[in-house]
Formats: structure tokens, sequence, C-alpha cells
């Protein structure tokens, strides 16, 4: 596939208490035209800090390395007027929408900020442009919408206005990171159910992050899985739901409760999760896997080409001739 977006050997360390600490590892993927993938692990993984990376957004005293490539151009490379052009392309929806508004603008005034700054569109046009983005997204009575303040609108009603925010400047590609996280269930599945809508009716692209495997795979094509910032797996969604090549991919699947299964007690994944730069040598999922062998700790696995998809385990190919994950 024709890629949107290239990211090639993506390290970033983060200052904490004073040090610079690893968060992502030589991360490296692409997204195609149009094409949608999940970006799933728990939390801690390095999810957030890759779609901040990709955005630019990255917390002050960010030290980075590698080279994030969007349509041709070299994202880290973009200042001023290219930087903005960029970022009306790519856009980022957040999971917490009340941390990334302000509460004493209006709806009206932060959705037309952009168009009438960046792209000098007068009030009137722009508020045009703001009601029609709000029944995009099912939000009735936008009009009246446009005057009220963040406080007024529940928590379901305000993603939507960060969904419609996100795409009123026409962006190519959509990073969602944990977009329905924050929302209580009905709500959760009305707001992937637009995403998936618009996402299909504008050929967009999404990067769609979430801890939740089975999300994932209902609404992308691919899914990448992450674990202390680096990817461990990735192939079509479809195939790393029903048979995962990764022990840490199988251990996620079977984490997760099915209406199908009886289960007695849940299962979870052994241990805690290790950020990148906890990470010991050798498969940093080594202290956690029910398939460990010396091997597995001597040296760090590379993210290579196996089952039409990449995988990070040196046992991959063994395992994988029988079942992954043993259920009852
Ligand atoms: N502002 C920050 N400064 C320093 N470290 C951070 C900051 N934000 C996140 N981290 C660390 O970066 C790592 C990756 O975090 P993040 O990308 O937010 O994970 P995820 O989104 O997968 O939960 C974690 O170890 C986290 O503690
Ligand atoms: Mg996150």
């Amino acid at each position: 596939m024709n890629a949107l977006l290239t990211v090639t050997g993506l390290t970033v360390r983060l200052p904490l208490d004073g040090e610079p600490r690893k968060v992502l590892s030589d991360v490296s993927l692409g997204i195609g035209h149009g094409e949608a993938v999940g970006l799933v692990g728990e939390s801690g993984s390095g999810k957030s800090m890759t779609a901040r990376s990709i955005a630019r957004l990255l917390p002050q005293g960010a030290q980075v390395e590698g080279e994030i490539g969007y349509a041709g151009t070299d994202v880290r490379a973009l200042r001023g007027q290219g930087l903005r052009d960029f970022r009306s392309k790519v856009s980022m929806v957040f999971q917490d929408p009340r941390a990334h508004i302000n509460p004493v603008r209006t709806i009206g005034d932060f959705l037309t900020e952009a168009l009438r700054v960046n792209r000098r569109v007068s009030r009137r046009v722009a508020d045009g442009q703001a009601v029609r983005a709000l029944e995009e997204v099912g939000v009735a009575d936008s009009r009246r919408r446009l005057r009220q303040f963040p406080h007024e609108l529940s928590g379901g009603l305000l993603q939507r206005v960060m969904i419609a925010s996100a795409l009123l400047t026409e962006p190519r590609l959509l990073l969602a990171d944990e977009p329905t996280t924050a929302l209580d269930v009905t709500t959760q599945a009305e707001v992937m159910a637009i995403l998936d809508e618009l996402r299909r009716e504008r050929g967009l692209a999404l990067l769609f992050i979430t801890h939740d495997l089975e999300l994932a795979a209902a609404v992308c094509d691919r899914t990448m899985v992450m674990y202390a910032g680096r990817i461990m797996e990735s192939r079509a969604s479809a195939l790393l739901h029903e048979r995962p090549l990764h022990p840490y991919t199988a251990a996620l699947t079977a984490a997760r409760p099915s209406v199908l299964r009886r289960v007695h007690r849940l299962t979870t994944v052994p241990g805690r999760p290790v950020s990148a730069f906890e990470a010991p040598g050798g498969c940093p999922f080594a202290g956690r896997c029910a398939h460990v062998e010396d091997r597995c700790r001597e040296r760090r696995p590379d993210l290579r080409p196996l089952a039409g998809g990449e995988v990070a385990c040196v046992r991959a190919e063994e395992l994988h001739q029988e079942p992954a994950v043993t259920r009852d």
C-alpha cells in the first residue's frame, strides 16, 4: 500500500526527575492512504507518545531520534506555516476532551478559531462550517451548541465536538488516542460508529489507539501491538485476533472477558507492564512470558516479517504450530 505516513526507527526520551528516560524504542510503522490501523497495548506502553510524536505534540524537553515522513515531507523538520499546514492535515482526538478545550470559551469559538485565524475565513462562514461539522457528527440543535460552554455539554457530546473540530480542516489522517475510553458504554459505541462512518465516507486514514484489542479488530484493517515502547506484532486485525503470533498478543486476547466463554476467574496477563526505560535486555516481555527461554533474554528480537505480518518473537514459528492460547 502506498504509505501516507512512515515512521522509521523512532526513539523518544523524556525527562523524568531531570534524567532522560526512553519511552519509545526503535518504532517503525506505516499507514496507507485511507487505511485504519489500530495501536493497542497496556497502559504505559507508549501508545500516546507514538501519536504525539507524529503530531509534533511531545512534552518539552523530549529527545527524538528517527524519521517521520508524511506524504513525502520530513515532519520533524517542519516549522511555522509548514507545521500549521501539517497540523490541518493530521488531526488528533484525545481521550479526555475536557482537558483539551478551554472551559471559558464557547464551543463556537473553539470550533471556528483555526478557520478564522489560519484560513482567514469570516466569522459567518466559519460558523456555517462549524454547524455543518456538528451535524455530521450527529449533534442536534447545532446553532445553539455554538453559544454553549464546555461544562454545559456531556462527555459524549463534547467528544463529538472534538471530532467535529478535528475534521473541520479536512485532514487526511486522524490520530485518535483512546477517544472513547472516558465515555460510558452506550456513548462509546455511538462515538465509535460516527468515527468509523466518517472515516469511510471521507477516505481518511486512521491511527486508532485503544487498550481494547477486540475494539481495534472491529474498526481497523490492521492492528499493531505495543509493549515497553516497541511494536511487538503487526498484522491484519482478524488474523491477529484469531491467531496471535506473539505471546504478548495472545495474553492480551486471553485477558479479554468474553460472553462466549464461561470463566471462573478473569485471566490477566501476569506481572506488571514495564516502560521502555525499565525493560531488561533481550525481549522486554520475557519476564512475564509463559514461553520464555534463555535465548529470549540474551538478544532483543527484531520485528520481522511472518505470516503476512510482522512479529518480534524468536519463538513465533514453533509456538504457532501449537494453539497459541489454551482455552477451556
Ligand atoms: N510528560 C511525560 N514526562 C515523562 N514521562 C512520561 C510523560 N508522559 C508519559 N510518560 C511516560 O512515557 C511512557 C509511555 O507513556 P504513554 O505513551 O502515555 O503510554 P500509553 O499511552 O500507552 O498508556 C510511560 O512510561 C509514561 O510514564
Ligand atoms: Mg495513552
